[in-house]
């Protein structure tokens, strides 16, 4: 079976090409980063006009690249949600249209599930069930993985996504859009130990996550040091080592505790957060302990990117979905699918 993916629920246009025998036949992606950066922050509308300038070329070059023609597709997936609702629309109703005009069932993906299952492109992929550590810029979460469709949300984030407190504090910093591996990089100059900040729900016996306080902390910590002259690099780079040690130590505190109530014994950390090297080596020596291994997509499936759309697709339509969308009446093909917002539980 073979599935075309499109994904633009933010701000990176993608479209892949998946094969149920051969793996990923092609995977394309156009960064929009360059756009937002002089905002600070993703303008939604100028999102949505440069995923309309975008799509149609990259659908070409991902269809070439992979050899393939629309007579050769078993079908269409694109992401419905959680993002951007204008940025949505834009795959939505590209996919939705392509599927009419080359008469192919239509999945509608749920951005997260997509995250989810991206290490399933890897060449050793885990075995259902594990835990995720789905950490993006828009989501915190630990998720019990059964299998396909089956997913119980352990715990989330109760105020930023964990992606946004690594921007945020880049921001305070004075680091580019987007921050994190700014951040990351500037920490790594850092000394250790010299500044500390706050574990948020650290001794909350729960699963749930909380991380709006420590940017609050950081910014109030270079407020006091401000008043004393102007911060220097060393300081910035010994502030930036303890907020990220801070929010890793957060994250890794939470997943091994979930670890030890479900007994599950892979794990797998998904979304943009998981590229940071700190986190990596974190989780693997914390978790070595309790005999869980850590899997992880390469970076390029970490961030957002259409492979884990297509595949998600390529799964639903193999598992028997030829839905066009969860409100569309049964053969309806015009039905369009953009949610901003969408529980991974409803699936
Ligand atoms: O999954 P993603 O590409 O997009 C969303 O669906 O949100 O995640 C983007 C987030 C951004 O907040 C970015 O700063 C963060 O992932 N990120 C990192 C690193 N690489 C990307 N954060 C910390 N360290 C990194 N190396
Ligand atoms: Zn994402």
């Amino acid at each position: 079976m073979i599935v075309l993916g499109i994904e633009t629920s933010c701000d990176e246009t993608g479209v892949a090409v998946y094969d149920s025998r051969a793996g990923l036949r092609s995977h394309c992606l156009y960064s929009q980063i360059r756009t937002h950066a002089p905002f600070g922050g993703i303008v939604p509308e100028l999102a949505s006009r440069d995923h309309i300038r975008k799509l149609m070329p990259l659908v070409q070059q991902a269809m070439a690249e992979a050899g393939v023609s629309s007579a050769d597709l078993d079908g269409l997936a694109y992401t419905a949600g959680p993002g951007l609702v204008g940025a949505l629309l834009v795959g939505a109703t590209t996919g939705v249209g392509l599927g009419l005009a080359w008469n192919l069932p239509v999945v509608p993906v749920h951005h997260m599930e997509a995250h989810l299952l991206a290490v399933l492109l890897e060449p050793d992929p885990p075995a259902f069930p594990f835990l995720a550590l789905l950490v993006s810029g828009g989501h915190s979460m630990l998720v019990q993985v059964e299998e396909l469709g089956k997913y119980r949300i352990l715990g989330e984030t109760l105020d930023d996504a964990v992606g946004e407190a690594f921007d945020k504090g880049a921001k305070l910093l004075g680091l580019p859009y987007p921050g994190g591996p700014h951040l990351a990089r500037l920490a790594a100059e850092g000394h250790a130990g010299r500044y500390r900040f706050p574990r948020p729900m650290a001794r909350d016996p729960g699963l749930d996550f909380s991380f709006s306080g420590l940017k609050t902390a950081l910014a109030v910590r270079l407020r006091d040091l401000e008043r004393s002259g102007p911060v220097t690099d060393e300081v910035r780079a010994d502030l930036a080592n303890g907020y990220q040690e801070a929010l890793v130590d957060s994250l890794v505190a939470k997943t091994a505790r979930a670890v030890e109530v479900t007994g599950l014994t892979r794990v797998v950390v998904a979304g943009g957060v998981g590229a940071n090297q700190l986190l990596r080596a974190r989780l693997r020596s914390r978790l070595a302990t309790s005999g869980a291994a850590v899997y992880y997509p390469r970076a390029e499936f970490c961030t957002d990117n259409a492979a884990m759309v297509a595949l998600t697709g390529c799964l639903r339509l193999a598992a028997g979905e030829t839905a066009t969308g969860k409100n569309a009446a049964a053969g309806d093909r015009l039905a369009v699918e953009a949610r901003a917002r969408w529980s991974l539980e409803e699936l």
